[in-house]
């Protein structure tokens, strides 16, 4: 990997989102959450550890502009302005072809390239494209023109997805898709707040609507918070230094500020890894965003509205994205049994569906070596089954 190709990485890694709740409020349901998961895990297929986040691979197109502002690149049309490769594109499209004719739902649309393989490759389905961040849902606007009815895409968190299909009518899901992570133009564009590479203000929202930003919580919350904060959402081991000098050094409004500081808290020996602002960022983004709590929310409403046969695809890219999908599905596919592991269930729990294959997927050598961003991919799926009784969990 060459060198910016690991600082893009690693600033990617950096990035992730939060709804209209305060941080705090949605930390303490998250740690609920998360004792949940920890049972669920214990049922589920183990994976391999899950490297640092990366993201799905936005760059700003080097070539002129064609005609109709999309583009032709490797069979996939897209915005002049994002150009995308997406992830694990020919897997994702694989796992589609067996669900029932109708539509499927990208939640996280940015240049629409998922959307795009999709339509391509099945003609019996639709696409309802989802994004919170208003350019990636005109990016993808353009992306997906050219398939006129066939695709849809409208504003929206994934958190919300019930509300999102009721306003667009959609009452069968014939897959949902989630590619989570960041963008590159929320992260190249200083003025979004997100780098801590460049100076920008301290903002970090994938939605510029959303009621706080990352200068609100840097701010306003008090030093055990700010501490709590950084170590849940990836900063453990100097969560209370950092923070300590934070609020000592506040108010703070820009992203170079907020590095320097983060900088000097962090002892020179333990920077080997990376820029040291590389996990405060991470943390207040995820927290900015509530990215954790979106998937939440997100994975279960998808499951529950999937048809007979449809299938929930999920790619994360970092470990905490990963825990919660493989509980998720291991949820799903227990119908949430309290009963002991290895014990016939007796609490009446119904299993919603298989594991369409077990672990988790990985990119193969090939693409990594296309595109590094893809390095730290992980694949999961889910079939909501076709009768009161799934079939066992497979590959498929
Ligand atoms: C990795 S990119 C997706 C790239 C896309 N699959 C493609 O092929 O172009 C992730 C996208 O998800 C969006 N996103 C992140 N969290 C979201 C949420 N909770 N609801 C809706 N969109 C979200 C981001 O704004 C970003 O555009």
């Amino acid at each position: 990997m060459s060198s910016s190709q690991k600082i893009d990485t690693e600033e990617r890694n950096a990035l992730q989102p939060q709804h209209d709740t305060h941080p705090i409020a949605r930390a303490r349901h998250r740690r609920s959450w998360s004792r949940r998961c920890r049972t669920w895990l214990m049922r589920s297929p183990s994976t391999g550890p899950v490297e640092e986040s990366s993201s799905a691979h936005f760059q700003p197109s080097r070539w002129s502009t064609p005609p109709n502002d999309t583009w032709p690149v490797e069979g996939l049309r897209m915005s002049s302005d994002f150009a995308h490769r997406p992830v694990m594109a020919d897997e994702v499209v694989a796992l589609f072809a067996p669900v029932p004719l109708g539509v499927v739902v990208d939640t996280t649309a940015g240049a629409g390239g998922h959307s795009v393989a999709i339509l391509d490759a099945h003609p019996h389905l639709e696409v309802l494209a989802l994004d919170r961040d208003p350019d990636a849902v005109a990016a993808a606007r353009r992306a997906l023109a050219p398939y006129g009815r066939r695709a849809r895409v409208v504003q929206a968190r994934f958190g919300a997805l019930d509300e999102a299909l009721a306003g667009s009518s959609v009452t069968s899901v014939s897959g949902v898709l989630f590619d989570l992570g960041v963008s590159s133009p929320q992260l190249d564009r200083p003025e979004r707040g997100f780098s801590y590479r460049s100076a920008g203000p301290l903002d970090m929202r994938m939605d510029p609507a959303q009621p706080h930003d990352a200068a609100h919580l840097v701010n306003t919350m008090d030093e055990r918070e700010l501490a709590r904060l950084l170590a849940e959402n990836g900063e453990a081991r100097f969560a209370r230094r950092i923070a300590r000098r934070v609020v000592s050094a506040r108010p703070l409004h820009t992203t170079d500020e907020l590095a320097s500081i983060v900088a000097g808290a962090i002892p020179a020996a333990a920077r080997r890894r990376g820029h040291p602002a590389r996990r405060v960022f991470q943390a207040l983004r995820v927290a900015v965003n509530d990215e954790l709590g979106e998937l939440e929310s997100g994975l279960s409403a998808a499951i529950e509205a999937l048809a007979p046969g449809g299938r929930c695809v999920a790619i994360s890219y970092h470990s905490g994205e990963d825990r919660l999908v493989k509980a998720g599905f291991a949820e799903a596919v227990s119908g949430g049994c309290v009963c002991p592991p290895g014990l016939p269930c007796t609490c009446g729990a119904e299993p919603l569906g298989r594991l369409v294959f077990r672990g988790a997927r990985r990119p193969s050598p090939a693409e990594v070596a296309h595109n590094p961003r893809a390095q730290s991919a992980r694949l999961r799926a889910f079939e909501r089954s076709t009768s009161s009784s799934p079939a066992p969990t497979g590959d498929s």
